[in-house]
């Protein structure tokens, strides 16, 4: 079962978990039953990954199966097309609570959009939510130091979690520092970055040391760091393979190792530029 991480709302969240982006529909409740078959307890979906009908019909099989639905964290986020603002934030949320049917526990702003300024607006209609006891957890995605600490100024409250690009080629060593000071817990999307640093020679080298595989090295390298992510996978024994991760630790050296391969290089799209 993985290792869960406090937030500063009080509640946790398991450290790894599972996403859904481009995950067809149609394999979509399949991919999510079988994850929380495998062991996962958290799911990470949203508005615009366009399968949170499929999601809930994945979470409701597992609970039909056993799982209790408490030991569950079903995340969503608001996407903001056409428009960014209090109104349309409230209209995505019904949206997605409507299709998902399960109850959303973590509910995140995707993009800060700063050339449209309207996130602060989102984000406190965002706590009106919670407050009205529809959302445990509010974390956004994509955002900057520099859009988190307007959130904070300019409305006191700091989001539990920020779920950004991150992997060995991308750690975001300063963003993870500006998090720890604030209490946020960092989540990486594309935490193995697309598969692409699953060929890096010096990650190899590092899982051929513990007789495992990149993927799985790298998983533990997030974990190390004291992070939460989201590695996705549609093969079943990929996503088994992604949690057996706690039968091996990386040295410091290692740790290090990883650290080198800093190159910035990313597989998404700088928060800046999506408008
Ligand atoms: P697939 O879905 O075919 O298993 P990220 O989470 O960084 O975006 O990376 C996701 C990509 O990594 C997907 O293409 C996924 O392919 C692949 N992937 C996930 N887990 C593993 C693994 N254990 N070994 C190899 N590839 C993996």
């Amino acid at each position: 079962m993985p290792s869960t991480l406090p937030l500063n709302d009080g509640s946790a969240i398991p450290a790894l978990g599972f996403g859904l982006y481009k995950v067809p529909a149609d394999e979509t409740e399949r991919v999510v039953a079988d994850g929380i078959a495998a062991g996962y307890r958290l799911i990470d979906g949203a508005e615009f990954y366009g399968n949170e009908r499929e999601m809930g019909d994945g979470v409701r099989r597992a609970v039909d199966a056993g799982v209790p639905r408490e030991d569950l964290t079903v995340t969503s986020k608001f996407w903001g097309d056409p428009v960014q603002s209090a109104d349309a934030l409230r209209a995505s949320f019904e949206q997605s609570a409507a299709a998902l049917g399960t109850g959303i526990d973590v509910y995140m702003i995707h993009w800060p959009r700063p050339a449209r300024d309207r996130f602060v607006e989102v984000w406190r209609a965002m706590l009106e939510l919670q407050q009205a006891g529809r959302v445990r957890t509010l974390g956004v995605s994509n955002f900057t130091e520099q859009h988190l600490q307007r959130l904070i100024d300019e409305t006191g409250v700091t989001p539990a979690i920020n779920q950004v690009e991150s992997h060995p080629w991308l750690p975001q060593h300063e963003l993870r520092a500006f998090h720890a000071e604030h209490g946020i817990v960092t989540q990486a999307w594309s935490p193995l970055g697309r598969a692409r640093v699953l060929s890096d020679p010096t990650i190899q080298a590092i899982a051929r040391a513990h007789g495992v595989s990149p993927a799985q090295a790298i998983i533990r390298w997030h974990l190390q760091l004291g992070g939460a992510l989201i590695p996705k996978s549609t093969h079943p024994h990929r996503l088994r393979e992604n949690l057996d991760v706690d039968g091996f630790a990386l040295s410091d050296d290692e740790m290090a190792q990883i650290a080198a391969l800093e190159t910035g290089e990313r597989t998404g799209t700088h928060p800046d530029e999506r408008q």
